[in-house]
């Protein structure tokens, strides 16, 4: 019960230091909210500003594609070198060990697969993404898809409005349709209407050219998916020129569990990321490890 004689008053105010005004470490996040502030933090490295997600939402689409055919021996032993994970609710609830400390970036459309046409996309329900302590909402917005980019737009908005009231930001993924070009003019088009649509990060497909128009007309974080498995030389190679280009990291499937030892490889992509590693540095890292 409390002791109203034992209340003591106040001495130790600081006048004359004024309190800190922080801003915030990400790029166009310092006006969010203190609980979406926190999430990305726990995301993304406050040291270097980046991240290296490890994404294995592809049996959305693949069904068990190469690598992830069985997550709880390939993607298990992963998951401790992430800074976060990808993947969709499915996959967290069967084999992510609940002791796992890190964040959850949930997979939260969920639509049509490579079997029929891709991107119908619904999202799932806000109160699941809570249950399973999600950290970020990815959702795919398929600009340019004439049948689907109205639908995938409203999910988009629908999955911002909903996480703002609970504070998880969410991820606008761009799609790429068959007959779209994966260039700066695209890519930069299709991740600002994500970013004006209120997505708090972008992931979007790399690009040899202009990669750095894409990132400096995007006014939120940018992290690169990996795309299909190139040598890892190359994968390397690609992170690296993103990171100099100013993405905030990756969000690195086919070419880390794909990759010959994927252990090694995301050490090696960390290095790049984090580090600032140049490609051959981190290859020759990739190399060692992988002798281990
Ligand atoms: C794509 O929609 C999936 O969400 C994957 O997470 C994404 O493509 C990243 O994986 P990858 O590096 O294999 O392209």
């Amino acid at each position: 019960m409390a002791d109203n004689d034992s209340i003591q008053a106040g001495k130790t105010f600081g006048i004359g230091i004024p309190q800190k005004t922080e801003g915030f470490f990400l790029k166009g996040s310092s006006q969010l909210d203190w609980g979406i502030k926190n999430r990305l933090s726990q995301i993304f490295c406050v040291k270097s500003g980046r991240s290296v997600m490890l994404a294995f939402d592809h049996g959305y689409i693949m069904g068990p594609t190469s690598g992830l055919e069985r997550m709880d021996l390939t993607i298990v032993p992963l998951i401790e070198h992430a800074d976060c994970i990808m993947c969709t609710r499915g996959a967290i609830r069967s084999i992510v060990p609940p002791e796992s400390k890190k964040p959850l970036s949930l997979r939260y459309s969920s639509g049509t697969t490579i079997l029929t046409e891709l991107n119908d996309e619904c999202v799932i329900d806000i109160d699941d993404a809570i249950r399973l302590n999600a950290s970020l909402l990815a959702v795919m917005v398929a600009i340019g898809d004439p049948k689907h980019e109205a639908v995938t737009i409203r999910n988009l908005a629908k999955t911002v409005d909903l996480g703002m009231r609970y504070s998880i930001p969410t991820m606008g993924v761009t799609a790429v349709g068959k007959e779209l070009v994966r260039d700066a003019r695209y890519l930069g088009m299709a991740s600002r209407v994500c970013a004006e649509n209120g997505a708090h990060v972008i992931k979007t497909y790399y690009c040899n050219e202009n990669f750095a128009q894409v990132v400096n007309a995007v006014p939120v974080p940018i992290v690169i998916a990996g795309g299909k498995k190139l040598p890892e030389k190359e994968a390397l190679e690609m992170a690296y020129r993103a990171i100099n280009d100013g993405a905030a990291g990756v969000d690195m499937g086919r070419n880390i569990f794909q990759a010959e030892n994927p252990v090694a490889m995301i050490k090696a992509v960390r290095e790049v990321v984090h580090n600032n590693a140049k490609p051959e540095q981190a290859f020759k890292l990739y190399e060692e490890l992988k002798r281990i």
